[in-house]
Order: structure tokens, then sequence, then C-alpha cells
């Protein structure tokens, strides 16, 4: 995900942003930018690419506050950005001015509301340089100090106009000892200092500079100066901040003090799936795709049949995106391993949707899988969560997840934006289609948003019981996953999760299918996680479970909240909230992301690099 850093103070601000910056690499960009501010002008420099090129194009500039050394800037801002809305380019990098080119901003995270605020702002006369949605925070705040107002009343006016899941620091060329931040949803600290406070979406950011650190909460604006820090709320109410002394070393910094980046990229699993949603549904009704290419409504409308290829924990998503759009927009859609698809003389061409689902977007598989479909005259959309990965330059359209970079071999956080992005495709189909009750339609649209909040609690409220299941576990040899339906997928990821780390055999089966083998595997000592959420299948899963019980096997069951009936048939049941039948599966998934970790850890594993396993390549 981006990554923000602020500083006001004495010392020269551009050195102390850009060693920031480099603290923040870790998280992936692909550009990079830094404002600063001295003799009343703001000067910026933005470049594509790592912060060599950052640093070079800094080289190479011609006088203002960003090259004078002998006046140097003791206030700045900068920002490294991973592309969400609008290409990877030089423009799109942030800092973003307002017009009149008096106030930059770095923003993370997206902002709903992006295109109506911006039709306003260019009505009213605003000139936009990018084709960001983060661009709009500073003209609406320029908006307020041109008439009058001080940043912070600006920056706190502009924030209550603003929907979507964010933080952003602003800085304005009228006052060079101010930094003002806002956060809904996505994080910001402050590092407190002698004289000096630094701002930032991420501790390491400061960590060389101070330890001293104070956390600004949702919904709140900070205002930095020099010599103190005051926190608000949007309406003007004053809060009080407690002071947190750090003691992370550099690398549990980079983690944000998890133990691993599996554990802490779980934990941002919520901010994954709101940003890979919040613009798409804010119209309520319905979803908004944006662009995807050469892909427009009218081919989505007429499409004969739909094919998914991806591997792994992608392919699971894409099971999760078989039924969903089969159950809502009445396509007929099939489903292959990549590594299949691809020596098997498909068939398949003209009127068909091959979607290539791929987070690194460079799967050698599915990228053949791909391009012979696109051969034979399919059209083919790509699911990626890499901006300019080779998926998406091949493919005739892009469907983005904004799950940020995954460091943690074993993917969790862009799963279950893959997850959220099959869904969209499928609201959106079935939007298109007419398929789906234009009220039925609102519903479930409403059900989607509720997934973060949802997700955070669920996370929140599971890891002491998950960890307790954990402990009874962790020495067994073998787990059998069962599901059915939209269950099915997550036991399949669940069980490919707990392999991969644990190095536990593993088995997952359609629930239904156990009795036709795999019930021989079953004893008194056998663990059988059952993925048994409330759905119309339910009762099948329950008779399946009993069959499982009946062999002795301990039944470890992932059920509904509220649920009274699965907790009868299993010995430990870990319960993730309500939602849609065909949501629940996003929500299944965490304990069973968690089950793993637990164990994995519990057995003195290294999570985030299991044996024999690499992370593609995800940024050149
Ligand atoms: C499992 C995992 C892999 C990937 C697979 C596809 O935790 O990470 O199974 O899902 O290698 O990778 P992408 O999505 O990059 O094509």
């Amino acid at each position: 995900m981006c990554g923000i850093v602020g500083y006001v103070g004495a010392r020269e601000a551009r050195g102390i942003l850009l060693a920031g910056l480099g603290q923040l690499e870790y998280r992936g960009y692909d550009s990079a930018g830094i404002s600063l501010l001295a003799d009343g002008r703001i000067d910026s420099v933005r470049a594509v690419g790592n912060l060599s090129h950052l640093r070079a194009a800094l080289a190479e500039g011609d006088g203002g506050a960003v090259a004078t050394q002998a006046r140097p800037a003791t206030i700045g801002i900068a920002h490294t950005r991973w592309a969400t809305h609008g290409r990877v380019t030089e423009e799109n990098a942030h800092p973003h001015t307002d017009t009149g080119d008096r106030v930059h901003v770095v923003v993370n995270g997206i902002v709903e509301n992006f295109l109506e605020l911006r039709q306003r702002l260019e009505a009213a006369g605003c000139v936009f340089r990018s084709e960001t949605d983060a661009e709009v925070i500073a003209h609406l705040i320029a908006g307020h100090t041109g008439e009058g107002e001080d940043l912070t009343a600006a920056v706190r006016a502009a924030y209550r106009e603003l929907r979507g899941h964010f933080a952003f620091v602003a800085l304005c060329a009228d006052d060079p000892e101010l930094l003002v931040g806002a956060r809904k949803e996505c994080p910001l600290v402050v590092g407190r200092g002698d004289g000096e406070q630094f701002l930032a979406s991420a501790v390491p950011a400061f960590l060389a500079y101070t330890r001293r650190v104070q956390l600004v909460e949702n919904d709140e604006i900070v205002i930095v100066r020099p010599d103190g820090v005051e926190f608000m709320t949007a309406d003007g109410e004053r809060l009080e901040r407690d002071l947190i002394e750090v003691d992370w070393d550099a690398e549990t910094a980079e983690k944000g003090g998890y133990e691993t980046f599996m554990l802490k990229e779980i934990h941002e699993q919520a901010d994954a799936v709101a940003e890979t949603i919040a613009d798409r549904t804010a119209r309520g009704d319905g979803i908004d795709l944006g662009e995807l290419g050469a892909i427009d409504d009218e081919l989505l409308r007429g499409v004969r049949r739909i094919v998914i290829v991806a591997c792994g924990s992608s392919y699971h998503a894409g099971l999760v995106g078989r039924y969903s759009i089969e159950e809502w927009a009445r396509v007929p859609v099939e489903m292959d391993v990549a590594s299949e698809y691809r020596y098997r003389n498909p068939v398949v061409g003209s009127g068909d949707l091959v979607v290539g689902i791929s987070q690194s977007g460079e799967t050698a598989d599915t990228l053949a899988a791909m391009r012979l479909a696109r051969e034979r005259g399919a059209t083919v959309l790509a699911v990626a969560n890499v901006m300019g990965s080779q998926a998406t330059r091949e493919a005739h359209g892009v469907l983005f997840t904004r799950a940020g970079l995954e460091i943690g071999v074993a993917a969790t956080k862009t799963f279950v934006s893959q997850v959220a992005a099959m869904y969209l495709l499928g609201l959106r189909l079935a939007e298109l289609r007419g398929t789906l009750a234009p009220e039925r339609l609102t519903e479930l649209v409403g059900q989607l948003k509720q997934l973060p909040h949802q997700i955070d609690a669920l996370i929140e409220r599971a890891e002491a019981q998950v960890a307790a299941v954990a402990e009874e576990h962790w020495r067994d040899q073998f787990f059998l996953y069962l599901g059915r339906h939209v269950g099915l997928p997550i036991a399949l990821e669940g069980a490919l999760k707990l392999k991969e780390i644990s190095y536990i055999a593993t088995d997952a089966y359609a629930a239904g299918e156990m009795k036709h083998g795999p019930i021989a595997l079953l004893d008194e000592r056998t663990p059988v996680v059952c993925v048994a959420t409330d759905s119309p299948v339910l009762e099948k899963v329950i008779s399946n479970v009993q069959e499982v019980r009946a062999r002795g096997a301990h039944v470890i069951a992932i059920a509904t909240e509220g649920n009274a009936t699965v907790a009868a048939h299993a010995d430990q049941v870990l319960y993730v909230p309500s939602n849609d039948w065909m949501l629940q599966p996003i929500l299944a998934v965490i304990p069973l992301q968690l089950l793993a970790y637990h164990i994995a850890r519990r057995r003195g594993l290294d999570v985030d690099q299991p044996r024999n396993l690499a992370k593609t390549v995800t940024v050149e």
C-alpha cells in the first residue's frame, strides 16, 4: 500500500523525508514524490520507479526549495504510490496540488466519491493534472483556504465532504510551520520529537529519529507544528492523546509490530477488501467497475460463457467467483487450473470471456492460458493486484484488486481481495443482464459493504479462540477439510494454507464426495475441518459432519454466529459474522488462515518463507 511521510522542524526536511520513504519501501510502490516548502513557495518532484529515480530527479532540479542547498526547506511531505486509480505515471504520482499550486497533499487509500467531487470542482474552474482520486483533496482544501479559512479549518471542511477509506497529509504555502493530517480508516501516526514532528503511514518512517508515537484515530484531524501536535474531530472538538514509547527494532517496525508479515497481512484484510470495493459500491444500488479497457458494458451484457483460469489460492478465489456469477448473473462459468487449461486444447473463442486471476500478474501458467484464449478469439479480463504486471499488459481489460504488496509467501489479503473482485464482477454482470431484482441487488451491495467491518471484528475476536484450537492440534499429522458449494473453495484454501506453511498433510474434499473414498482416512485421531456456515446446503453439510463423527474423528466447524445447530454436531466451533450466504466465504476463510498460522508458529516454522516456495516477483 502507499506510504506517507511528513516532517516539520528545524532540520533540512528533504533528507529526512527521503530516508522515511526508504523505510517504507517494503510496502511496495511504483512511483514516488516529494514537496518542500521554503520562501512561501512549494516545489514538488515526482518520479516513476523506485526511489533512485526520485533522487535522480531531485538532483536534476534547477533551483527552488527542492534543489536549493543554501536555503533548505524545513517542512515537507513525501509519498510512495501503489497505483489504484490511474496508471503508473509521473502525473499520477503524489504529491498532488490545487490549480494555484498553494496546497499539496499526499494521500493513501480511496476517495469513493471522487468522481462527483471532480465534476463539481472542474465546473468551478479547477484544473486537474492527474487521473487520480486523490487530487480532489488538494482542490477541495484550496477551495476553503481561498475563502479565507486557515489550513486546519480547510482540511476539516474538506474531510467532511469526502467519503471512502483514506489518510492524507496537507501542506499549504501560506503556513511554513504547519502540516495537517486526517484519517478515515487508513493508518496515520505521529512521531514526536523536540522542536520537530513527523507524520507517517507507519512507524518505520521516523524510527531513526524518535520512538515517541501518537496514533491518529479514525475520523480525526491532526495539526502538527514544530513545537506541538493537536488532535481534534472533524467538527473541531479537541481530543487528548497518549504518548506511546515503541521499543521495536527495525524489523519489528516493518511488520507494524506483528511477529510476521503473514500476521500483519491477515490483519490488513479489512483494508484490502475495503479498498477493492470502495468506489465500486459507492452508488449503493449497483456496481461501477470503471474502465475495463476494451471490455465495455455491451460486451459484458452479451457474454455467452465465462471461463476462469488461475493457480493456487487465486484458483480458489475463482471458484467462489464461479458460484457467485452463476447464482447472480446466470452465465455459465467454467473453471480450470491454468496449468491444465493451457495444455488441454480448450474449446474457447469469440463470445467467451476468459478471466485470468493472478495477484502478481506474472504467473507463467496463468499468462499462457490467457494468451491461448486470446489467440482463439476470446475476450480476456485480468484480475490482478499489480499495476503494470504482464497479465495487465496482455489482457483486453483489467479489474484490479487493491490489497497492496503482499510480502508473506502465503496469499491472505490478496485472496480475500480477489474474492471481493469476483463478487463485484458477478453483481455487475447481474445488473447489466437484469438477472437480479433491483431490491436484491441493492441488498447485496449493502451486505458487501459490511464485509470490511465484519472482517475487522472477526479477526479481533477470533485470534485467541483459534490459537487455543491450534494448541490442541499442532502435533497432528493429517487434517481433512470439507465443504459444499461456496464452502468448498474455502475448504480447499484452508487446506492449502495449512500444508504450505506448517508442512502437515491435508486433503480437501467436496463433503458429498467423502463417502466415495476419503472416509477411509478417518479415525478417532483425525481432525476434520468443516465449513458449515449458513447456506441452503447446510443440512447436507451437517449430515456429512455426522458421518465424520460416526468414525470418531474430531470435528472443527466454521459456523455462522447465531446458528445453534452446528455446535451440537462438532467438537469445536469457530464462529464468523452473519452475512448473505454467498458472501460468507470471505469471512469463513479467516479462521482457517489463523488456524494454519498458529499451528505453523507452534511448530516453530517461518511462515513468511515456507520451504520450497517463493513469492512470484511482483515489482520490477
Ligand atoms: C498460496 C499462494 C499461491 C498463489 C499462486 C498464484 O498461498 O500464494 O498458491 O496463489 O502461486 O499466484 P498468483 O496469484 O500471483 O498468480
